[in-house]
């Protein structure tokens, strides 16, 4: 196959809404330039580098995550609710919006892949084989109702895991299917470098994996007398019984968004995407955030007392964020940016 790839150009100031004709166009449009003294971006990076690597615990979920720290961290709200990002969003999805979801995308050294994915709007959890809907949006049949802003903390080059788009991808949705999680797109392999002791606290923990629970997973075993070796064995065994989502897809093209930190894109997570390993010996630190319409109910469950998402996370103290316009769904649990 002749593969075409490319990498994204900074954007030039541009007329209008030029690039939501890109958007259209590609499924993605950027990078734009935040807003932003870059002492604070390497102070944010810096702050969700050691959220990611020291494993913190989120007081809005009561364990590790990688989501919603902006719900913690003022300056995170601030950098996703700011005004470079919510004017390039309008001309795509309209003037009234919720921010309702961030997550770090934090790459280290020697980080696995992320194959080729995309998603179609509901956020249910489906790349880890869970079936519970985030969103449900006012009109599903009038197009998209929610898109992703993916913003650069660190520099991305094309050694460290930077974020790949398979352009014109979104108009066509590629089946999947459910494989063992360890041959999954979103598996990273979570004993490298650890010793037999930390990784029994992890999976005690259920820190191994992002959003997978593993507490439980070793009652039984005699984990003083177990060698590393037969407790990876045993607990790859454990994640292979899971089922996740692996799309075999090959893109026509590539296009790679490298980028400075302080720059963002913005996607449809309908296009194809994903990311290589990171080769260097420089982490990648990044955060996402999902803006969806202020029409579309998000987590749909809470009106029937189901408060556990697609993610294992309990989302009673979730609340979105109205960044533009007006609060359109009246069920939702909202509220306006801090500052
Ligand atoms: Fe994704």
């Amino acid at each position: 196959m002749n593969l075409r790839t490319n990498t994204l150009d900074i954007a030039e100031p541009v007329f209008a809404d030029d690039h939501a004709e890109r958007f259209w166009r590609d499924g993605f449009a950027g990078p734009f330039p935040l807003d932003i003294d870059p002492r604070r971006v390497r102070d944010l990076a810096e702050r969700m580098a050691d959220i990611a690597d020291g494993r913190r615990h989120s007081p809005v979920y009561g364990r590790h995550s990688h989501r919603d720290w902006h719900l913690v961290d003022t300056e995170l709200e601030a950098l996703l609710t700011q005004e470079a990002i919510v004017e390039k969003v309008i001309p795509i999805l309209g003037k009234d919006l919720l921010m309702w979801r961030s997550k770090i995308f934090h790459k280290a050294p020697g980080a696995s892949a992320i194959g080729w994915h995309q998603e179609w709007g509901l956020f249910d959890g489906e790349e880890i084989g869970n079936s519970v809907p985030a969103l449900r949006p006012a009109a599903p049949e009038e197009g998209i109702w929610d898109l992703t802003v993916w913003i650069a903390l660190d520099d991305v080059t094309d050694e460290n895991g930077p974020l790949q788009f398979a352009p014109g991808s979104q108009n066509t949705r590629v089946p999947w299917k459910k494989v063992p999680m360890t041959d999954s797109a979103f598996y990273d392999e979570p004993f490298h470098g650890l010793a037999k002791e930390e990784i029994v606290r992890r999976t005690e923990a259920s820190e191994l994996l992002l959003d997978i629970e593993t507490t439980g997973w070793l009652d039984g075993v005699d984990v003083a007398g177990i060698s590393r070796e037969r407790l990876v064995d045993h607990l790859e065994g454990r994640f292979r019984g899971l089922q996740a989502k692996y799309t075999d897809f090959r893109p026509a093209s590539v296009s790679t968004a490298t980028m400075p930190a302080g720059h963002f894109v913005i996607f449809s997570e309908r296009t194809m995407h994903g990311s290589p390993a990171n080769l260097s010996d420089r982490r990648r630190t990044a955060v996402n955030c999902r803006i969806t319409k202020s029409d579309t109910l998000v987590y749909p469950g809470r009106l029937t007392g189901e408060y556990v998402d697609g993610s294992n996370l309990d989302v009673r103290g979730h609340e979105s964020i109205l960044v533009s316009g007006s609060p359109l769904e009246s069920r939702n649990v909202w509220r306006l940016p801090a500052a």
